[in-house]
């Protein structure tokens, strides 16, 4: 709304400035604060906003509307009565306000720009996809328990009958097979990043959320590869005070599988409040299963690989200095929250 009144001010004003004959003053009157004018329509939305906001926009709306009043009837009065208009090209111009990149498209530019170069291809898989790319060619069959912990949004629609149910993609790890079928065979690395869908919602979890995923797949690719490029990342986005680390876990889709950690930003790994112990999780990674590879046609006695997968907001989030209470502000479109970054 703020927004929307600051720029209908400026463009008020251009016009006003640029009217060159009384008629197109009145119509300029008439359209901005006649009664069935822009401004009179806008204020009938503000039943819709919040309470505190109210106040602060009602005074911005008297602002604006006094604003353009006094541009307009000065200028209509020396053209009634024959002055010249006192025109000053000295004065300096209205400058129209500036937006940015929401943060979280600076952080997937961010991330895209850290893996290109070292050689990863940014692709773009779908976001609704069918179960055998998000789950079943990941070595979670059907009725698999594992499956779970995804909180799947499945699609209301007709199965098929080889590629099962659509569902809204929970995680990016579809685009590991999809990737493997682009290209038909190694070298793969690819980078993957999309928007995810759970049914979560709480101030660490918002419903659609970002991941992006990383697949390297070769000749004699292990686990170093895996923790070079980790390393790699970390002290890229977070910082070269930043270290990582692997911890053992469990995923279908990788064997080993590991969690990985990054220290805190604020303790730098000795263990503080907010923390408890210097560590903070990052997300999933492991080396490609071969059930995986096979599902991809990819020979896996021939290849092997690594994977990994974490959510954008959350790495974002975990960048020196920034402190989102609630991960949900990130999508409230409140553009005082926005304004910030
Ligand atoms: N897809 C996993 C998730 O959403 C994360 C993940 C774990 C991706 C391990 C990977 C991986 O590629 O190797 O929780």
């Amino acid at each position: 709304m703020r927004e929307k009144l600051l720029n209908l001010k400026n463009e008020a004003l251009a016009q006003i400035i640029q009217a060159t004959d009384p008629e197109e003053l009145e119509r300029l009157r008439a359209h901005y604060l006649g009664k069935s004018g822009v401004l009179n329509q806008i204020s009938k939305e503000f039943k819709s906003l919040f309470d505190e906001e109210k106040t602060e926009t009602g005074r911005l709306f008297n602002e604006i509307k006094s604003a353009i009043s006094q541009a307009l009837q000065p200028k209509l009065e020396n053209w009634k009565t024959g002055k010249l208009e006192n025109l000053d090209i000295t004065l300096p111009g209205i400058r129209p306000p500036q937006g940015h990149l929401h943060p979280v498209t600076s952080a997937i530019e961010e991330i895209s720009s850290i893996f290109e170069k070292i050689g990863f291809i940014r692709v773009r898989y779908p976001e609704v996809d069918w179960d055998w790319y998000a789950f079943e060619s990941l070595n979670m069959p059907a009725s698999h328990p594992a499956r779970d912990d995804w909180e799947t949004f499945i699609v209301d629609a007709p199965e098929h009958p080889k590629l099962g149910k659509i569902v809204l993609t929970p995680h990016t790890s579809n685009g590991q097979v999809r990737e493997m079928e682009r290209l038909g065979h190694p070298p793969i690395r690819m980078v993957n990043i999309a928007k995810c869908y759970r049914r979560q919602s709480d101030v660490s979890h918002t419903p659609m959320f970002h991941q992006f995923e990383g697949l390297v797949i070769d000749e004699n690719i292990n686990i170093t590869h895996l923790k070079g490029t980790i390393d790699y990342f970390v002290k890229q986005f977070f910082g070269p005070n930043r270290k990582s680390r692997l911890r053992p876990y469990h995923f279908q889709f990788t064997e080993p599988s590991f969690e990985v950690d990054v220290t805190c930003d604020i303790c730098l790994g000795k263990g503080c409040k907010l923390c408890k112990e210097g560590w903070l999780e990052l997300g999933g990674a492991g080396m490609v299963h071969p059930n995986v590879l096979k599902a991809g046609k990819i020979d896996s006695e021939k290849y092997t690989g690594f994977a990994f997968g974490w959510g954008v907001e959350r790495t974002y989030m975990m960048k020196s200095g920034l402190k989102i209470p609630d991960l949900r502000l990130l999508y409230s479109n409140d553009i005082r929250f926005l304004n910030q970054f």
